[in-house]
């Protein structure tokens, strides 16, 4: 088992510069594909990695890309030695790939340090409140001695907040850079010794929440102190193979670390994609490894995340944070106009004409100035503002349409005299510069401009001061979140996978965090997602090995399972009395002081029913007391939402969109052999669980049931099991969606079918990519798919048509005579999605295809289907097509 982690970090480097491999490096996916959600991967075309017998992996490119990829790690699998082997997948980079410096200047921050809260002995920081980190932290519990690998886009480690430096002594300690600025998924990575980026800020975003030092910001690195271990598996711009990125997380793991954090992966819900296998053989060895679940919680149930999903792998999902930062240009604002005493600071943005050195009272326009009752108005002002703003900082909000910011602007500069104006947002956001215009403009946010708007309201005067943008210094604010506190982040990504089992694992804050960021692009940002919850659950586990004195993964993951709290569910809007699903929350949001204090052990994480047709109608789980006295336990159930995967008027057969369906009052039942027992210190007992699904639910629609088994204890402890349960049959799951998967003219932006034979004329192909530089663009065939399920095997083929089967060789794929493979496809274990590809007359096999008649076959594996059995795919075939090749379009490129 781990001999198979051994080899691949140095094997897996071998992907584009070992022998066979294809000169011309790996053919994109044909421009013009659209992934709806958010990180959805595919895979490498002639790439594989291959398991031996001897459990040893490695992973190669073939230099002649056979047609029938699947088949071919068919083939590679039937060498002797090779025990299975799969193809790459691509992962799409976390993070946005191009930085910008800020306009403002940075280097003042020290100035503010004293003002703006900061790391205390004493932890208030939110995040951390929120998960008890603050308790184990105030109970001198800092990770010491753990070290943590963080797989990711590597570190601007000449930070200050992260110690400056690389290696011994430092916040960074280990690590290396995998892959160089230069990679981007499909070129050879070059390898350095150091982890060092700052052209990417998502590692350095990621190892700040980890490892924060002292800063003026306020932000507390939650173990501090953990070694951190960053391997950079991104280059400054596009993706990673799945190869790259497993190399990376098993060289974490060789080199000793006891937690690793992947903030990585896409929408899946395949527990046996490679990716997930290795974490999941990672963990079996006895290391922790947290995996961001993904942020396609808008896609609804089953996109879970790859590799989040491996099995004992902690998925997870993510909490909004209760104080929301903003980061950016620091004012001060004030009640009394002379002293500098009470004064608080505030952060903006600066426009391209930044607000000068100036301290005047604030004006807000409101409804009650305006003679149209809005916020800002292209209309004189009625009597109740003075006739000259000049002497005052006007606070507009932020409006788009007709009478847009700018046209506002100019009419208050016009009609009185405004020459200060600070917008605020009319939406939770971050302020950013708005353009230049006549006078001093900036922009904060909406939570600021409704508290001020609140204060003058009440009679209360403010006076705001500004410094020019040579001398500002930038800083944070932290203010109450009104909205969502502590809530589920609607977009977290939601499980189960494809074979019931539970996912997410468990939720931390990841919404709206201020961390580190390469220092000249402003050295602090906020981000969020379940990126950000990860680092948090990584460090959660090391002050967990440090409080508990143990290390193993299983009795960790059900410390923090059954000790999380369990929340509402949150729409977006309404937060409602009842528990979120646990698809959704997992087992809640983690306590990582009650889980570090624990003396009662569960068996379990985690219970799944399965579907309905492999009900696991009964089952059971232990109950260990570790404590020096005998505990009683009440055992009860606390069911949440139950809801459906498709319906409510989504197109065919897909999914609902977020929030999906709920079946109100369907809840499970469920008995237990025992309500109460009591277990004597140091001893076990064994509780049995008989379930029943809820009923009368549509099956078609696919309902996810889920709760609570709860244990409340005469010790004081509440504990809680998660479950969940699928109604209706997976396997018989449709998973082609029978109103799509038909040809387009896409690149004219039309979404209906075309008629049956239309010719697309398109210059002769010289690659499985659009030339994008051709004018007009080509009008290239494209094939609009969706399935409403995931597939193991998702694959469409070119098929000729009449006359044109004379002009073509063919292969036999899965019973079908095929021409060649549409570039990017297969994909195994497919996400369910739309999909929008482009075909330029290049196979992805590199065949330009003749002129003449053809369609695509789409075949897709139902959920437990046989990839090598025809019979287990449904497919369709789109309308057929005619396929003119222009010789003169290929030379007008510019
Ligand atoms: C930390 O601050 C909280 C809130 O102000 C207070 O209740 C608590 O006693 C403090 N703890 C320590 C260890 O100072
Ligand atoms: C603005 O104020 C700062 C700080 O007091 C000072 O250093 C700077 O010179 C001032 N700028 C101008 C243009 O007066
Ligand atoms: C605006 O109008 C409201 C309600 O009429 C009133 O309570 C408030 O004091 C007014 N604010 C200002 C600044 O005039
Ligand atoms: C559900 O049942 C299927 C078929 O036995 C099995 O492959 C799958 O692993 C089960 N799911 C879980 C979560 O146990
Ligand atoms: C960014 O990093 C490169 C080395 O990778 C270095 O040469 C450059 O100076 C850095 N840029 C800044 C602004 O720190
Ligand atoms: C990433 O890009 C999006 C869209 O352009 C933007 O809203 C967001 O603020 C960016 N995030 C960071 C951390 O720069
Ligand atoms: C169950 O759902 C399917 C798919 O939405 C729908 O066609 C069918 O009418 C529903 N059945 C009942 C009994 O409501
Ligand atoms: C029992 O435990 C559950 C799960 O932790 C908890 O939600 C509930 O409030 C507890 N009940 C009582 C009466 O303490
Ligand atoms: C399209 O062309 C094929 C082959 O030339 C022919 O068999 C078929 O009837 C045509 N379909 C339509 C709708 O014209």
């Amino acid at each position: 088992m781990v001999a198979y982690l051994r080899l691949l970090p140095f094997l897996g480097l071998l992907l584009a510069d070992g022998p066979g491999v294809a000169a011309q490096g790996i053919q994109g996916v044909s421009k013009g594909q659209k992934w709806t959600k958010e990180s959805q991967s595919f895979f490498v075309p002639g790439a594989y990695i291959v398991e031996f017998e001897d459990e040893n992996g490695a992973s190669f490119q073939l230099s002649s890309i056979s047609l029938d990829p699947l088949s071919t790690a068919a083939r590679i699998a039937s060498v002797p030695s090779v025990k299975q082997a799969w193809p790459i997948h691509l992962l799409k980079r976390p993070d946005n790939s191009t930085l910008t410096a800020p306009s403002g200047d940075s280097s003042h921050s020290d100035e503010v340090a004293n003002i703006i809260r900061r790391a205390k002995s004493n932890d208030t920081y939110s995040p951390h409140v929120a998960v008890q980190i603050d308790k184990l932290h105030n109970a001198g519990i800092t990770g010491k001695g753990i070290k943590i690998g963080i797989i990711d886009t590597g570190v601007d480690f000449n930070h200050p907040a992260l110690g400056g430096c690389f290696g011994k002594g430092c916040v960074v300690t280990y690590g290396k850079d995998l892959v160089g600025d230069n990679y981007d998924g499909t070129n050879t990575p070059v390898p350095g010794p150091e982890p060092y980026a700052n052209c990417t800020g998502h590692g350095t975003h990621v190892t700040g929440i980890i490892g924060a030092r002292s800063n003026p910001v306020g932000i507390i690195g939650a173990a501090p102190g953990a070694e951190i271990g960053m391997y950079r598996v991104f280059g400054c711009t596009g993706d990673v193979g799945a190869d790259v990125a497993m190399a990376g997380a098993s060289q974490a793991f060789e080199d000793g670390s006891d937690v690793l954090s992947l903030s990585l992966g896409g929408a899946s819900g395949w527990t046996e994609d490679p990716f997930s296998v290795l974490l999941q053989r990672i963990v079996d060895a006895g290391v922790p490894v947290a995996v961001a679940n993904g942020n396609s919680g808008s896609a609804g149930l089953f996109t879970a995340g790859t590799p989040a999903n491996g099995k004992g792998v902690t998925a997870v999902s993510s909490v909004e944070n209760s104080m929301t930062p903003y980061y950016g240009t620091v004012g001060y604002v004030n009640t009394d106009k002379t002293s500098t005493t009470g004064q608080l600071p505030f952060v903006y943005a600066n426009g391209e004409n930044p607000l000068p050195n100036i301290t005047l009272p604030l004006f807000a326009i409101t409804p009650n100035v305006t003679t149209d009752g809005t916020f800002a108005s292209c209309n004189p002002l009625n009597s109740n503002a003075p006739a000259d703003l000049s002497g005052y900082i006007v606070l507009v909000q932020y409006t788009l349409g007709p009478c847009d910011t700018w046209t506002v602007a100019e009419f208050l500069a016009k009609n009185n005299n405004a020459k200060y104006i600070l917008y605020w947002l009319d939406a939770p956001g971050h302020a950013y510069a708005p353009g230049s215009d006549a006078v001093g403009f900036g922009m904060t946010t909406q939570l600021q401009g409704q508290i001020w708007i609140d204060q003058l309201d009440s009679g209360k005067d403010l006076y705001l001061t500004f410094f020019d943008s040579a001398s500002a210094p930038q800083g944070s604010s932290f203010l109450p979140n009104p909205t969502n506190p502590n809530a589920i982040d609607t977009f977290t990504s939601w499980g189960p996978t494809w074979q019931a089992d539970v996912n997410p694992s468990i939720s931390t804050v990841g919404g709206s965090i201020l961390s580190t960021y390469p220092v000249w692009a402003g050295g602090y940002a906020v981000d969020s997602g379940t990126s950000m919850a990860t680092p948090l659950m990584a460090s959660i586990y090391a002050l967990l090995m440090e409080a508990r004195g143990t290390k193993d993964p299983k009795t960790l993951l059900n410390a923090l399972s059954s000790t999380a709290l369990q929340l509402p569910f949150y729409d977006g809007t309404t937060l409602y009395n009842e528990l979120a699903p646990v698809a959704q929350q997992g087992g809640g949001l983690a306590q990582a002081y009650d889980a570090a204090h624990a003396t009662t052990l569960l068996s379990v994480s985690s219970i799944s029913f399965n579907d309905t047709d492999n009900f696991v109608k009964k089952t059971s789980f232990a109950i260990k007391n570790t404590g020096k006295k005998s505990v009683t336990y009440t055992i009860g159930h606390n069911p949440t939402l139950t809801m459906y995967t498709f319906g409510n008027g989504s197109t065919g057969h897909y999914s609902a969109p977020f929030p999906n369906p709920i079946a109100d009052g369907a809840a499970a039942s469920l008995a237990f052999s025992q309500k109460k027992i009591t277990v004597p210190a140091g001893g076990s007992a064994a509780i049995t669980v008989v379930a029943t699904p809820p009923h009368g639910l549509n099956a078609t629609e696919v309902p996810v049931y889920s709760g609570f088994i709860t244990l409340n204890a005469t010790s004081g402890e509440n504990l809680a099991i998660p479950y969940l349960g699928v109604v209706g049959s997976l396997a018989k799951l449709p998973v082609l969606d029978t109103n799509f998967n038909y040809m387009i003219r896409e690149t004219v932006f039309v979404l209906d079918p075309v008629p049956a034979n239309y010719t697309y004329i398109v210059p002769v192909p010289t690659s499985t990519v659009w030339n994008e530089t051709l004018v007009p663009l080509p009008d290239y065939p494209a094939i609009l798919l969706q399935i409403d399920a995931g597939s193991p095997l998702f694959r469409v083929d070119l098929v000729a048509v009449g006359d044109t089967k004379a002009k073509v060789n063919t292969t036999n794929v899965l019973g079908a005579d095929i021409v060649g493979t549409l570039p990017g496809f297969p994909i195994p274990f497919a996400p369910k999605g739309e999909w929008i590809v482009a075909y330029t007359g290049m196979t992805q096999e590199g065949i330009a295809t003749p002129a003449g008649t053809y369609q695509f076959l789409v075949r897709a594996a139902k959920v437990y289907g046989d990839v090598k059995n025809p019979n287990d795919f449904e497919s369709m075939l789109t309308q057929p097509f005619n396929m003119a090749y222009n010789w003169t379009a290929a030379a007008t490129s510019t």
